[in-house]
């Protein structure tokens, strides 16, 4: 077993490791830079379909479900078809409305939870085709859809999923591109443009793995002993925020909240003392106005904490300066472009919660009650 762990401490934490890699497997068999296009092979879905697709439907658990909610941004702003989310332990028991022209999207690391399968099942009784994210190959959720993009992050041991997830974000990534260019809704330079960021993603990755590590072990050392923990993000990044109160409490068995800032003073305010870390994502895409005014709001959320004595942590991309002016902790990530801020958000939240559990002596690769993919209901 030591070896498979590659001489890491745990399988998560060579997995977490991983990620440079597996994002560039998801990417590189399916993108073409010489004509700025996504393919996605293995899609019983014809473009007409594609291109005639009133609404995405996704379904997807856990982890699998912050990437759906992600995606959700990716569609609806590259291909602006409307996208709705479902857990899909939920999705069978709200008697969904039927529309064939709708498209249901799963995304499942195992491709056997029970829920999701079930889901499945549902949207196809409701005349839908079916596209699967799933990392395993052959898995049943792969064997009913009718079209698969297989994320090639490769075994995943840790329970809590770490590499699985970013290939996630990328192939959700993929399929918003690829229904854009189908839809015409992307151009080919604006197309262009995001597959050459996609290519570079894995280089970031793995530098902010690199410059990351020592600081969220150093973090974890202080704010090891807590019993709460918040995590805020604005738009895209609000599911990152969900992603690392998930991961901080399956491996640590702390209490964490995942929020969207905005939505503080509607209730989380009244948590906030000098005892309560809170994390942000703050990060942002300096070319890209709509990220910066998410980001202003994001600051003043920041101050609304520190005012009330709450300790911030924040994540933010280089070169901001104002951020270090109002967080307690900041680590710093490269930038990108908004769709894509998501990966890089995640990866320093994955390596607390893993230093975080360390420290406090838990199984981080098996946590008590959890499974790595759950086949019944
Ligand atoms: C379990 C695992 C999670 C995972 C979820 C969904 O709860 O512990 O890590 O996110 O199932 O699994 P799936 O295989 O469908 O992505």
């Amino acid at each position: 077993i030591q070896a498979e762990k590659g001489g890491y401490k745990h399988f998560m934490l060579k997995e977490i490791f991983e990620q440079g890699r597996s994002i560039r497997e998801t990417t590189l068999s399916r993108i073409s830079l010489d004509s700025a296009k996504v393919f996605l092979s293995e899609m019983q879905i014809t473009e007409e379909e594609f291109r005639s697709a009133t609404k995405i439907n996704i379904a997807a658990c856990g982890t699998s479900w912050h990437a759906a909610i992600a995606g959700k941004f990716m569609i609806e702003r590259l291909a602006r078809v409307p996208v709705e989310v479902d857990y899909a332990s939920e999705y069978r028991y709200r008697d969904p409305i039927a529309d064939p022209h709708a498209l249901g999207l799963l995304i499942s690391q195992s491709g056997e939870t029970a829920d999701t399968l079930a889901a499945q099942r549902e949207m196809m009784a409701k005349g839908s085709k079916t596209v699967a994210i799933c990392n395993v190959v052959g898995a049943a959720l792969a064997r009913e859809a009718q079209g698969t993009i297989y994320t090639h992050a490769g075994p995943e041991i840790g329970v809590a999923s770490t590499k699985a997830f970013t290939a996630q974000l990328v192939a959700v990534f993929l399929f918003a591109l690829h229904l854009a260019q189908v839809r015409g809704s992307v151009t080919e330079d604006e197309s262009r443009h995001l597959l050459e960021e996609l290519i570079a993603l894995p280089g970031k990755v793995r530098d902010v793995l690199r410059s990351c590590d020592a600081e969220c072990e150093r973090l974890a050392r202080v704010y090891s002993s807590v019993t709460d923990f918040l995590f805020l993000g604005r738009g895209i990044h609000y599911p990152m925020a969900l992603e690392g109160a998930l991961k901080l409490k399956e491996i640590s068995y702390i209490h964490a909240e995942g929020y969207p800032a905005g939505e503080m003073k509607h209730g989380p305010n009244a948590l906030i003392d000098e005892k309560l870390p809170v994390v942000v994502v703050a990060t942002k895409d300096p070319k890209d106005a709509g990220s910066c005014l998410r980001y202003e709001k994001t600051l003043s959320n920041i101050q609304e904490v520190t005012a009330r004595s709450g300790k911030v942590i924040a994540v933010a991309v280089h070169g901001d300066e104002d951020i270090a002016q109002v967080a307690d902790e900041v680590i710093y990530v490269p930038a990108a472009p908004e769709l894509l801020l998501p990966v890089l958000d995640v990866l320093p939240l994955q390596l607390l919660a893993y230093h975080i559990a360390v420290r406090r002596g838990c199984d981080v690769d098996q946590p008590r009650n959890l499974a790595k993919s759950v086949t019944v209901e």
